[in-house]
């Protein structure tokens, strides 16, 4: 591996095919980034490779495995890494009155312990290279999001913990960003993982199981291909813009303006009436408990 003077490296968690990470690892490395590719599994990668980019095996809820690859990436770099961009997430739906506990874990472990471990490991490189954290975040976790309650408390939490991480960061010069997400086209907006709760026999809601099911299968209509949100999120990696919370994809700015402006109650209306099958889901729960 030949690296240029002065090329910046990035490192991308989660970066399978069809992925957010997939295509930024992409993206950064067409703009001369020294790119870091990283997944679970290195052969889901391989097409990575075989384009050029350095892969490295990475689950961000093991504490070994994101060790290894801090001091991986330290050896290759002489203790620098110019941006993190923690994508790696996985989606959750279920009804909150369906609580399972150890998925749940599983949850906040990879959306928001992964993230910890990851800053925590690689901020000595980070600090080196006076470099930026980019948290993908997510709407999810500032809007009321029905039957996603707990994946929407994991984005919040990151939010949260962003935002205090990024003052802590600045005496370091490191930036901290959260990129505030809105729909993009990838397998989590278009289909439910089967780890994903399905409403089972006993739940409350099962007389709308259905319906509950389908509640988010318009999410990606219309939504920005990864490709697109790649190409403006490195765009903005690579300008002086330092903002605390950065907006892209399907109904980021909207939102933006929802959140801003509206008071919570009014905005609780409007996605009340814009989540496609909540008012069909209601009338059949309360049809259900009349009959
Ligand atoms: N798509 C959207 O509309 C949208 C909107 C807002 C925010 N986001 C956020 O965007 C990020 C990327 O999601 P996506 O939409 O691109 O979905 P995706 O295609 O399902 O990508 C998720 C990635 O995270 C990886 N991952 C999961 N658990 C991991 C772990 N323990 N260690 C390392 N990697 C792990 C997955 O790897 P495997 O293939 O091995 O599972 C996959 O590469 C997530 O943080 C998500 O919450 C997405």
């Amino acid at each position: 591996m030949v690296v240029a003077v002065g090329q910046k490296s990035a490192l991308i968690t989660g970066c399978t095919a069809g992925g957010i990470g997939h295509a930024l690892a992409l993206e950064f490395y067409k703009q001369g980034f020294r790119v870091f590719a990283t997944a679970r599994r290195l052969d889901a990668i391989q097409d990575l490779h075989d384009k050029g980019l350095e892969t490295v095996a990475l689950d961000v809820t093991e504490d070994t495995s994101v060790k290894a690859a801090a001091a991986h990436v330290a050896d290759l770099t002489g203790g620098t890494l110019d941006v993190l961009v923690n994508n790696a997430g996985q989606g959750y739906r279920e009804a909150a009155t369906d609580f399972d506990v150890s998925r749940a874990q599983a949850a906040f472990d990879t959306n928001l312990f992964g993230v910890m471990r990851m800053v925590r490991d690689f901020a000595p490189l980070l600090v080196k290279a006076k470099g930026k954290i980019l948290n993908v975040g997510s709407v999810a976790g500032l809007i009321p999001s029905p039957f996603r309650s707990i994946y929407s408390a994991t984005k919040a939490a990151l939010h949260s913990y962003g935002d205090s991480l990024r003052l802590e960061m600045k005496s370091f010069d490191v930036t901290v960003v959260t990129l505030m997400t809105g729909g993009v086209t990838t397998k989590m907006s278009t289909k439910p993982p089967p780890s994903e709760g399905i409403i089972p026999p006993e739940s409350l809601y099962w007389p709308a199981a259905e319906v509950i099911n389908d509640l988010y299968s318009n999410q990606a209509d219309n939504a920005m291909s990864p490709a697109e949100y790649a190409r403006r999120i490195v765009a903005f990696a690579q300008s002086s813009k330092d903002v605390p919370w950065f907006w892209e994809g399907n109904f980021a700015t909207a939102i933006w303006f929802m959140t801003t402006f509206l008071s919570k109650k009014a905005l609780e209306g409007i996605l009340g009436r814009a989540i496609k099958g909540m008012a069909e889901m209601e009338s059949l729960i309360r049809g259900a408990k009349s009959s």
